[in-house]
């Protein structure tokens, strides 16, 4: 507030400042252009436009957990305490130097990330986007891997060769691919869109979109929500069982609901 005295004789010109002073405004206000500042002025800023590209991409890996693991309680936890997302950022920075042929200094990035997550990826292989490994120690990604968008994997999973083939000796993931705890799936094929692998299964061999592959070696139990047939004579699928253990047990299991049945028949005609 200003207030004014009129001067007059013998009594002088008087000013009267008032100033509310809130240090509170001042820093806002402080923030607030400053932030209007840089809002404008982003991309005179050398560097600027490759920082805020950095920060939109850990800020998206966080929403993925975030969507993903009903555990996670605050952006910052995740941010600080989740190994499978420092495995993942530190993937993005060895697979740019793999690429631009820096293949020593991918290594040693993804060797450093392997120390301190437990989780091993090779900086060749190629990941999509919403990648999400829950747990994570143990896994391991191998150099010509490929994994699609919005896929999980948990603790101990491995994406591995078998150690017969050349070139590229990895598995390929589809969209939405879900690979449960100790999974092992070894070799160049492809697990498709939306399929899921069960805990402790090894996969040897593709696995069709929308199903789950259980056991070892790893077998097509469901496809697009139907249990997989399991009737010796008519609709044994023999591309999706491939274990002949798992079936000969189906045989065994149809011949016994067979015997069943007739037994059933038998009692009912005698009465019993
Ligand atoms: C396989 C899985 C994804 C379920 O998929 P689904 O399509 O819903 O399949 P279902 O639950 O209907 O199971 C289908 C069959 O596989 C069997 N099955 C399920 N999981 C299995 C496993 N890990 N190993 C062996 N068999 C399994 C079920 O018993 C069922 O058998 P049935 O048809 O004889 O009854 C789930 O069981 C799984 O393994 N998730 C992994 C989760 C994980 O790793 N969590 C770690 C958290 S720390």
């Amino acid at each position: 507030m200003l207030k004014i005295n009129k001067p007059s004789p013998g009594n002088p010109l008087t000013i009267d400042v008032d100033v509310e002073f809130s240090l509170a405004d001042d820093v806002r206000d402080t923030v607030r252009w400053a932030a209007d500042f840089l809002k404008k002025n982003v991309n005179e800023i050398p560097g600027a436009a490759a920082v805020s590209a950095v920060t939109r991409e850990i800020r998206d890996e966080v929403r993925v957990v975030r969507e993903r693991d009903p555990a996670a309680k605050s952006d910052l936890e995740v941010l600080l305490l989740y190994s499978g997302l420092h495995a993942v950022l530190a993937h993005k920075v060895s697979h740019k130097l793999y690429k631009s042929g820096h293949t020593f200094a991918a290594r040693a990035v993804s060797q450093a990330a392997r120390a301190a997550t437990g989780i091993e990826i090779h900086p060749g292989a190629t990941i999509g986007k919403g990648f999400f490994i829950d747990h994570g120690s143990g896994v391991v990604i191998g150099e010509t891997a490929e994994i699609g968008d919005n896929c999980t994997l948990y603790q101990g999973v491995t994406l591995g060769g078998t150690g017969k083939d050349t070139g590229k000796r990895h598995p390929t993931l589809g969209n939405n691919v879900m690979v449960g705890a100790g999974a092992k799936v070894l070799g160049p094929f492809k697990i498709g869109d939306n399929a899921k692998i069960a805990a402790g299964a090894v996969v040897l061999e593709a696995i069709p979109e929308d199903c789950t592959a259980v056991g070892i070696p790893a077998r097509v139990v469901r496809c697009k929500n139907e249990k997989v047939a399991c009737d010796a004579n008519k609709n044994l699928d023999h591309v999706h069982i491939p274990d002949p253990v798992s079936q000969e047990l189906c045989r065994l299991r149809e011949q016994m609901r067979r015997l069943e049945e007739e037994i059933a028949r038998l009692k009912e005609e005698r009465g019993e």
